[in-house]
């Protein structure tokens, strides 16, 4: 029987649309028909060109249908989006964040690897939409990209070679501000600046309810599990952004669950995330 008043389930609808829009905002996938792409003029005369720059136009051209549908589904790094995950795994973390308020599964919610900070933005939203004001969202990243790979120590590792990506070094006051952009930035958003090897171990968490692994590298997410497993709450979730797309994270998750003895079935999100509920 359903015993919630007429005012908490216009509460629900309420928090639901924003939420809802949210997603779409956050990968931009409702406007991604109104998105263009810069193109350099080729074959153009010199003199339109030096025009054409002189007085600070570009010349653009509209998304194709191919280059949404990657972007929705979170297989590309995008131009101006706050998140690279798509929104499957977007709404991945609102189910995993309402599943531990409904089951009162105690602790804060974790992303190890924010880039733009739109994942862990959702993670705090989610949050607000429930009024929820006894849980942090902490964000752990070295705020200036990956770090190179350390193959003798990790020799999954090996040729993947990310750091070279200026694009994935998105600063802390950035972060900050695409936080405040959506009036998200408040005393319940923690971060811990630096690499996960010097940050997580001592890391001020007491208990995690959701941890959100999204570093790529086997190094990073083996240094996210170890630090970080141990406070993860039963009832608690672990997700895993690159577990498809990365055969390195692929074989971290595999290593980690086999060496703590971690049977619980790993679910598949979409073409690359996955996730566990922690029951023991
Ligand atoms: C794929 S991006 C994260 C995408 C993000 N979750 C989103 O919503 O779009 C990976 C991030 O992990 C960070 N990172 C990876 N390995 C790291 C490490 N060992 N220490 C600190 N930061 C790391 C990078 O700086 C980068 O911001």
């Amino acid at each position: 029987m359903d015993t919630s008043t007429g005012s908490e389930r216009s509460l629900d609808a309420s928090a639901d649309l924003y939420l809802e829009l949210l997603a779409r905002v956050l990968t931009r996938s409702a406007f991604l028909d109104q998105e263009v792409r810069d193109v350099e003029p080729e074959n153009w005369p010199r003199y339109v060109e030096r025009a054409v720059r002189k007085r600070g136009y570009r010349v653009v051209r509209p998304f194709s249908s191919g280059e949404i549908r990657e972007q929705e589904e979170g297989r590309v790094w995008p131009d101006t989006a706050e998140t690279m995950v798509g929104l499957e795994r977007l709404r991945n973390i609102r189910e995993c964040v309402e599943s531990v308020l409904d089951d009162g599964v105690p602790g804060d919610l974790v992303e190890t690897g924010v880039w733009r900070g739109g994942a862990s933005i959702y993670m705090r939203a989610v949050l607000a939409a429930r009024s929820i004001r006894d849980r942090k969202v902490w964000l752990a990243d070295s705020f200036r990209g990956l770090p190179p790979p350390d193959a003798k120590k990790y020799p999954a590792d090996e040729g993947l070679d990310l750091s070279i990506f200026p694009e994935l070094a998105v600063g802390l006051e950035t972060v900050k501000a695409n936080f405040a952009r959506y009036g998200l930035l408040d005393d319940q958003v923690e971060f811990l600046v630096g690499w996960f090897r010097d940050t997580l171990p001592t890391a001020p968490i007491e208990r995690v309810a959701v941890l959100r692994l999204d570093g790529d590298l086997y190094e990073s997410t083996w240094d996210a599990l170890s630090a970080l497993y141990p406070k993860v709450s039963v009832g608690g979730y672990v997700i895993v952004d690159d577990f498809g797309a990365i055969k390195a994270c692929k074989e971290a998750i595999h290593d980690f669950r086999a060496a703590e003895g971690i049977t619980e079935d790993l679910e598949l999100i979409d073409w690359t995330g996955a996730f566990w509920r922690r029951l023991r």
